[in-house]
């Protein structure tokens, strides 16, 4: 059942008349439910109104520069799956509590200021995003500090005053109400005379909630080095980059004041994209990657029409997914892959684990194949250290630690924890490692410093079945080892065929760092470390 809803201005707390400086539809886009239509701002903050549902964006009653306030008439939606009998809705997002981040009324002490949570509603620990300064950071009054995401609203978090940054107290992950104190800034002259170089006080003035990127950014592809936070986007708008693995501070900005845009984020991304197939992007190609071909002139994505041939139902993406997959798109698009398969024995491996399983469980822990895994991952990595190695442009980085990745099936996507330093833990230290970075990977706990710093990574699959797959380099480690299940198979001993258990493996690797012949090297010794265990020892 469609309707035709009109979608108003929700509660924006005592604001009235606030600009709208975007539109982020056209008439006749799909919109998924809470989707950015349009975003507003205001001198304290800048606020981006969501769909209230699914459905076919039928007409836009305002246009950049309009001002509206509570209860403004802003689109006609065509909405989907819509219970009400009413022909003409409310927006739902009017009752949703998404509350203009006013700042906190600073709480001075020698100079220093606390940055806290303003009134954000009826919200409470709601996720921060986006931490968008650094300590150090020089910043006008007004500038975004941090944005968070509640599942109504993204909303960032204005500095109060201008002055340099003396210490954060949140980091990204972490869960906010009002009052909490977000960072300390230290006011004053003198605070910006000890101000370093990565300065937004140069920034033309007056700055409205977020600092405007500079003019020079209207520049194509320019250099810009400010930090994320600097750049003049709306929420929505840089958490798109973010999922499209995009540098905002990159992204030259065409709108009102320089302010980057939804389009110019696909414009960057375009042009980015001509660049590789042209071979002229600095550190897209070097030792003979992806050059020449000019232009990808890749087909447009198909748009169709999917309920015409039968019923259907529409979900967001999970975040987890829209983030995994602009960062395996990426990978696929850039590493030339190649995929080399082999077998391993894993006969005796797999009775030595059995043996040790109920020492195992004393110590609290269970041992899978996967631990052994990670162990005869390091000593191949000791042994080719070129797989343990990154590509920076022309050089090669050679690690010499030994984080290992694995790939967590989670319900809401893919994502790769990694175990550190698993060259100085014991097989069990692994083991209990694995199961808590597992579980919080699960549960959704983990940090962005435990999926970060890994040299390597394996994909198991062997849990659950297949013979072999190929899996995708996790840039910027140059090989990743797909791991299938294992089987018992006739393997002929010169005199007879014995039934011998069998461990697939599936290495790919970057080739433009890693020769096949290596590659064949390090899945053969990975085979005769698994076949017998005593030569990780070696
Ligand atoms: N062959 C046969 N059986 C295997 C196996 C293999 N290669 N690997 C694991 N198993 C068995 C285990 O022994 C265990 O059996 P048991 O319960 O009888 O002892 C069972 O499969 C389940 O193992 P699991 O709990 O998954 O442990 P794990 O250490 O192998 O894997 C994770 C841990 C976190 C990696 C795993 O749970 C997971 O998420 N895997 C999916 C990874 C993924 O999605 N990769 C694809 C990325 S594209």
């Amino acid at each position: 059942m469609s309707q035709l809803i009109e979608v108003k201005i929700p509660d924006i707390g005592d604001f009235k008349d606030v600009p709208v400086i975007e539109l982020a539809v056209n008439p006749g886009d799909r919109v998924a439910a809470e989707q950015t239509l349009l975003t507003l701002e205001s001198d304290k903050a800048t606020l981006d109104v969501p769909s209230p549902s699914a459905g076919v964006v039928k007409e836009i009653k305002v246009k950049v520069g309009d001002t509206v306030s509570e209860g403004s008439l802003v689109v006609l939606l065509e909405a989907e799956n819509v219970a009400t009998a009413s022909a003409v809705a409310p927006a739902p997002v009017a009752s949703a509590p998404v509350a203009a981040a006013a700042p906190a009324a600073p709480a001075a002490s020698g100079g220093l200021v606390e940055v806290k949570v303003p009134d954000i509603g009826d919200f409470k620990d709601v996720p921060i995003i986006e931490v968008l300064v650094s300590v150090g950071d020089n910043i006008a009054a007004e500038t975004a500090v941090v944005t968070l995401e509640s599942d109504k609203a993204t909303m960032d978090v204005p500095a109060p005053t201008a002055g340099v940054v003396k210490e954060l107290r949140v980091k990204v992950g972490d869960r906010v109400s009002e009052g909490n104190v977000i960072l300390i800034v230290e006011t004053g002259a003198a605070a910006l005379a000890a101000a370093p170089t990565q300065t937004v006080a140069s920034v033309p003035a007056p700055a409205p909630a977020v600092a405007p990127a500079p003019v020079a950014s209207a520049a194509p592809v320019p250099q810009a080095t400010a930090p994320a936070g600097k750049a003049h986007a709306s929420p929505s708008v840089r958490k798109f980059a973010r999922e499209l693995g995009v540098d905002i501070a990159k992204v030259p900005g065409t709108g009102p004041k320089g302010r980057i845009q939804q389009q110019d984020v696909q414009n960057f991304i375009k042009g980015v994209f001509a660049q590789i197939a042209g071979g002229a992007l600095p550190g897209a190609a070097p030792a003979g990657g992806v050059t020449g071909g000019g232009e990808l002139n890749l087909l447009p994505w198909p748009k169709v029409d999917f309920a015409k041939f039968g019923p259907v139902e529409t979900k967001p993406l999970a975040r987890i997914k829209k983030i995994s997959g602009a960062n395996l798109a990426r990978n696929w698009v850039m590493i030339p892959h190649v995929t080399q398969f082999d077998k391993a024995d894993i006969t005796d491996l797999e009775a030595f684990r059995k043996a040790i399983g109920p020492e195992a469980e004393k110590a609290g822990v269970k041992v899978t194949m996967l631990t052994f895994l990670v162990k005869a991952c390091v000593a191949a990595l000791k042994k080719f250290p070129d797989f343990n190695a990154s590509l920076d442009g022309d050089n090669l980085v050679y690690k010499q630690y030994f984080h290992i990745g694995f790939a967590a099936d989670t319900p809401n996507g893919l994502v790769v924890p990694v175990i550190r330093d698993c060259d100085k833990k014991s097989v069990y230290d692994i083991a209990r490692d694995m199961a808590e970075l597992a579980k919080k990977a699960r549960d959704g706990k983990l940090g962005p410093a435990e999926m970060s710093g890994g040299c390597f990574s394996i994909s198991s699959l062997g849990g659950i079945g297949g013979t072999a797959f190929t899996p995708i380099v996790n840039a910027p480690e140059v090989a990743i080892l797909g791991v299938s299940k294992s089987a018992l198979e006739p393997v002929w001993d010169g005199k007879a065929f014995v039934p011998r258990l069998m461990l697939p493996l599936s290495l790919s690797y970057d080739h433009r760092v890693i020769d096949g012949a290596a590659a064949a090297r390090f899945t053969s010794f990975l085979t005769q470390a698994l076949a017998d265990m005593r030569r990780v020892l070696l």
